[in-house]
């Protein structure tokens, strides 16, 4: 996820800093293949005057990156990672609360917003490409900061989705089983996982 939407962001005319990984290598080759201004850095560099942030890792790996990234008082986090058990059969936080409220509750000076994390990776790039069709497909996001969600909703409408604000962070409650759904249908279908989705509404 993070390798593909940093590649995007930076298609997209962000500047983009690619972190966390156990190779430097693949940092450096998403940077120069991102065809944009990005480089690579650690998760400290990444969150250094940053606009926005995207968490993408392993649930598991949460701790580690945010103790890695330092101070992120006053940041806007993007998170796209769902809080999965250690073999991804099922959420670990689910019903009463979420993986983005537990991570606000970790950094309670973030601005965090859920976005991303209800489509899979391998439709990104397709998504990006038929950016000028008429029907885009929706991506939901949540969160409580309202320039934080306008930071979102405009990397989301730059990678080809229609934005659709689902409200405040607990939202990310209904939202990350959703994603379940989408990964059943994706993964478990018989026509491949370059999958999204689009809601309609229609005159009463
Ligand atoms: N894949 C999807 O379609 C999808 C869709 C929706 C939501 N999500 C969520 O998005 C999050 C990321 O998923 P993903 O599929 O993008 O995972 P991924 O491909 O495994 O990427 C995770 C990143 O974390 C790095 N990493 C893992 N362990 C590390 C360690 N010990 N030290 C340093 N870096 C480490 C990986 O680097 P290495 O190169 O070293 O492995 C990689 O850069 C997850 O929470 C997932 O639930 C994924």
């Amino acid at each position: 996820m993070g390798g593909k939407l940093g590649t995007l962001f930076a298609r997209a005319g962000h500047e983009v800093v690619f972190s966390y990984a156990r190779s430097e290598r693949k940092l450096k080759r998403l940077a120069r293949e991102s065809q944009g201004s990005a480089r690579a850095g650690t998760p400290g560099d990444a969150a250094r005057d940053s606009d926005a942030l995207l968490l993408a890792v392993h649930w598991s790996r949460v701790d580690d990156v945010l103790k890695q990234a330092g101070d992120l008082s006053g940041r806007v986090i993007l998170t796209c990672s769902l809080p999965m058990n250690a073999d991804d059969t099922g959420l670990v936080i689910a019903h009463t609360s979420s993986g983005a409220e537990a991570l606000a509750k970790k950094l309670p000076q973030a601005h965090i917003v859920s976005a991303f994390g209800t489509v899979p990776s391998e439709v990104l790039f397709g998504v990006f490409s038929a950016k000028r069709r008429k029907n885009r497909p929706s991506l939901v996001y949540c969160g409580d900061d309202d320039g934080a969600k306008d930071t979102a909703a405009t990397l989301i409408r730059d990678v080809g989705f229609d934005p659709v604000d689902a409200g405040p962070l607990r939202i990310a409650r209904y939202l990350e089983p959703f994603t379940l759904l989408i990964a059943q249908l994706a993964y478990e279908g018989e026509e491949g996982p370059e999958l999204a989705y689009r809601f309609e509404r229609f005159e009463k």
